[in-house]
C-alpha cells in the first residue's frame, strides 16, 4: 500500500492485511503469548536480530502487525507500534524521546491525564515541561532551550477545541534544533481528518479508544513515526518501561472497526456542524467551541489543516453550574460519558471530570471554566440529536 498512491477508504481497508495458512479473509486473532522456535540456534538468532520473526507478544504478535502496518499508511508514517491504551501511546513516546535533564515544550491545554504525566508524573524522573499557549508561536519560540528535546500538542485541544497550526510549531521547533521530537496527538481528528506527520510533525500519538476503533468497546493506542523512532517505542518505551502491549482481540477490533472509519467521521463532522449551528442560535448558549464555525477563533487554521471539523465541540451555557447539570441529567438521548468518538452522542463536564487532574488555577488559565460542557457528536440522526439539546436548553432559559 501507498499512502500517496491509494483513496483513503481502499486503505483502511485493505493496507496491513496479512497473509494466514487458512486464506481467512480477516485476519485472525493470534491469541498467544509466545511463538515456537524450531531450535535454540534460530531462538537465540531472533533474540539477536538477525533473524526475522515473532518472539513473544509483548514484542510482536501478527494480529497487532496487522493494524500496525494500517495505521502507519493511514498516518503516511514509515511504521507503527500498537499499545495498550492512548496514554501508553503517550506515555511510551514521551519515554522514548526524554532522558533525565531534558526539558518538553507543552500546549497549555492537553487532555488532563496527558497534563498530569507531564506536570506531575515526568519531572519525578527529572524531565521539566513548559506549558504554553500554542496559538502564540513566539510564545513557542521564546520557551525553546538547548535541553528541549520534545514539543508536544493536541490539535483541536481537549476540552476547548483551540487549534494549534502543527506546519507553524514544527517549522519554530526544527529551525530551533532539527532534532526536537514534534509530537502531536491526533486523536480528535483521526487520520481521515488530519496527517500531521506530512505538516512536519515528526511523531504521532492517537487514542484508538476513540474514532479509530469507533464503538466504544476497547481501549487502545498507536504510536506512528519513522521507523528509527518506532524501534525505540518498542524495544524501549514498551518492551523495558510501560509494557503497555496492545491485545490481538483489540487489534481485531480495531481492524473491523477501522473499515468504516471515514464513513463515520464524515458523519459524525455532519451532524456536529448542525448541532453546533443551533447551539449558537439557542438562547440560553453563551459560547460554542466548534473549530467548523466561522465565528471560531482558530476557524482559518482548521480549514488550512483539516480535511473537515469533527464531532468534537464544547459549549459554554449562560445558567448556573447546578441548572446546567439538572438539565444535562435529564436529557435521553445524549449520554453523560468520558470517551468521545463513539455512535453515541456523549456529553460530559471537563471541569469535574476529564480534566479533574488540573488546579483551579491551572483550569482558568487553560480556558476550561466551570460552565463548560464537552460533547462528543455521535451517529444518531442530527434532528434528534438536535430535539434532545433544544429540549434541555429550553429549560434554562
Ligand atoms: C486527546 C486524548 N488523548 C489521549 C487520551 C487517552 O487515551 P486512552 O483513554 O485510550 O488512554 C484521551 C482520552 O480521553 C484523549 O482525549
Amino acid at each position: 500500500m501507498d499512502c500517496k498512491n491509494l483513496g483513503f477508504a481502499t486503505r483502511q481497508i485493505h493496507a496491513g492485511k496479512e497473509a494466514n495458512s487458512a486464506g481467512a479473509l480477516v485476519t485472525p486473532i493470534y491469541q498467544t503469548s509466545t511463538f515456537e522456535f524450531e531450535s535454540v540456534e534460530q531462538g537465540g538468532a531472533r533474540f539477536a536480530g538477525k533473524e526475522e520473526g515473532y518472539i513473544y507478544s509483548r514484542l510482536g504478535n501478527p494480529s497487532l502487525t496487522q493494524v500496525e502496518k494500517k495505521l502507519a499508511d493511514l498516518e503516511c508514517a514509515e511504521a507503527c507500534a500498537a499499545t495498550a491504551s492512548g496514554m501508553g501511546a503517550i506515555s511510551a513516546a514521551l519515554w522514548s524521546a526524554t532522558k533525565a535533564g531534558d526539558e518538553v515544550v507543552a500546549s497549555d491545554t492537553l487532555y488532563g491525564c496527558t497534563f498530569a504525566l507531564l506536570s506531575h508524573g515526568m519531572p519525578n524522573f527529572g524531565v521539566a515541561t513548559k506549558f504554553v499557549d500554542f496559538a502564540d508561536l513566539d510564545a513557542v519560540k521564546e520557551a525553546l532551550t538547548e535541553k528541549t528535546t520534545v514539543v508536544y500538542l493536541e490539535t483541536p485541544c481537549n476540552p476547548t477545541l483551540k487549534v494549534v497550526d502543527i506546519a507553524a510549531v514544527a517549522k519554530i521547533a526544527h529551525d530551533y534544533n532539527p532534532a526536537i521530537k514534534v509530537i502531536v496527538d491526533n486523536t480528535f481528528c483521526s487520520p481521515y481528518i488530519s496527517n500531521p506527520l506530512t505538516l512536519g510533525a515528526d511523531v504521532v500519538v492517537h487514542s484508538a479508544t476513540k474514532y479509530i476503533n469507533g464503538h466504544g468497546d476497547v481501549i487502545a493506542g498507536f504510536v506512528m513515526s519513522d521507523a528509527e523512532f518506532i524501534n525505540r517505542v518498542k524495544m524501549f518505551g514498551i518492551k523495558d518501561m510501560t509494557g503497555c502491549v496492545m491485545s490481538p482481540f483489540n487489534a481485531f477490533l480495531i481492524a473491523r472497526g477501522l473499515k468504516t472509519l471515514d464513513i463515520r467521521v464524515q458523519r459524525h463532522s455532519e451532524n456536529a456542524m448542525k448541532l453546533a449551528k443551533f447551539l449558537e442560535s439557542h438562547p440560553a448558549v453563551e459560547k460554542v467551541y466548534y473549530p467548523g464555525l466561522e465565528s471560531f477563533e482558530g476557524h482559518e487554521i482548521a480549514k488550512k489543516q483539516m480535511r473537515m471539523f469533527g464531532g468534537m465541540m464544547s459549549v459554554e451555557l449562560k445558567a448556573s453550574r447546578e441548572a446546567v447539570g439538572k438539565a444535562l441529567n435529564e436529557m435521553e438521548l445524549a449520554t453523560i460519558a468520558v470517551s468521545l468518538g463513539d455512535a453515541e452522542t456523549l456529553i460530559e463536564h471537563p471541569a469535574t471530570m476529564t480534566h479533574s487532574t488540573y488546579s483551579p488555577e491551572e483550569l482558568k488559565a487553560s480556558g476550561i471554566s466551570e460552565g463548560l460542557v464537552r460533547i462528543s457528536v455521535g451517529l444518531e440522526d442530527a434532528d434528534d440529536i438536535i430535539a434532545d439539546f433544544k429540549t434541555a436548553l429550553d429549560k434554562l432559559i
